[in-house]
């Protein structure tokens, strides 16, 4: 029998990197996959790969309306919700004295608020026996430069799975966090990293990470997998750092 044959799982932000390679590997492990994304064509593209057993839902995390109708469309479909990794994130890296008011307000409405309350509001659907997977980064441990909003939304939901991982075990739901290092997704070019620059760019930050390279999505999705899977039903409230010993430097 295939690893999350039969389950449920929700992966936010499952149309483009990380994501993406986790319900794919969900996919691939028997779930059914509901994927959560802002843009509809690229939702639509990602449902085409990842085929039948996938749905998505449109919509903006930042915005709760987008979290109602995920509830109501698993409870439409499925009726449960066996994992549910909260994945979707934005990035601007900038120096404390350039953050204004909107950049620090779109980091923590997005990384941190629209996680807490997708996770809350999904949290009644959550079946006995679940996992919820947390993606922050490295950043929410470590110092990094000009990562310093995001550095503080991501230490945010690190805080927030200690406590569900408390709050959930009655219900034998398993709450944990992925922090990744430096990963080779769409994040780059958003964060201004332009095409031609990128292995000019990902040359040098490999300089900081003991194992030479840039992690692949497919490494973070094998993470998540695990987490997610009965090989981790004795695991609740770890931050498992992916970072190719990043964090050791
Ligand atoms: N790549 C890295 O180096 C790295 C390192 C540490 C942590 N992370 C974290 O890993 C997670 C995945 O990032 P990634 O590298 O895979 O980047 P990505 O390819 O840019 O994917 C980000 C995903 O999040 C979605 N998203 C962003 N803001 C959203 C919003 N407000 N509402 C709904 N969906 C939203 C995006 O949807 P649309 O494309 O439709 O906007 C996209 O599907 C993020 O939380 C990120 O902070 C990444």
């Amino acid at each position: 029998m295939k690893k999350l044959e039969g389950k449920v799982a929700v992966v936010t932000g499952g149309n483009s990197g990380i994501g993406f390679a986790t319900a794919q590997a969900f996919v691939d492990a028997g779930a059914s996959v509901v994927i959560v994304g802002r843009r509809a064509d690229a939702v639509d593209t990602a449902l085409t790969r990842l085929g039948n057993r996938a749905t998505g839902v449109v919509g903006d995390i930042a915005d709760l309306a987008t979290h109602d109708r995920l509830v109501a469309h698993i409870e439409r479909t499925h009726g449960r919700i066996d994992i549910y990794v909260a994945n979707a994130g934005m990035a601007q890296l900038e120096p404390s004295t350039a953050v204004t008011p909107e950049t620090f307000d779109a980091h923590f409405a997005t990384n941190t608020r629209g996680v807490f309350f997708g996770i809350t509001k999904v949290m009644p659907l959550m079946a006995r026996g679940g996992s919820i997977v947390l993606v922050s980064s490295i950043a929410g441990t470590k110092y990094m430069e000009n990562h310093v909003v995001y550095a503080g939304s991501k230490a945010a939901i690190e805080a927030f799975a200690r406590s569900w991982s408390i709050e959930l075990k009655d219900r034998g739901i398993r709450v944990n966090v992925i922090s990744p290092g430096p990963v080779d997704t769409p994040i780059l070019e958003k964060l201004g990293v332009k095409p031609q620059d990128k292995p000019e760019f990902e040359k040098a930050v490999s300089a900081a990470i003991p194992l030479g390279r840039f992690g692949r999505p497919e490494e973070l999705a094998r993470a998540a997998l695990f987490l997610a899977s009965e090989d981790a039903t004795f695991i609740t409230g770890v931050n498992l750092l992916v970072d190719g010993g990043m964090s050791l430097l």
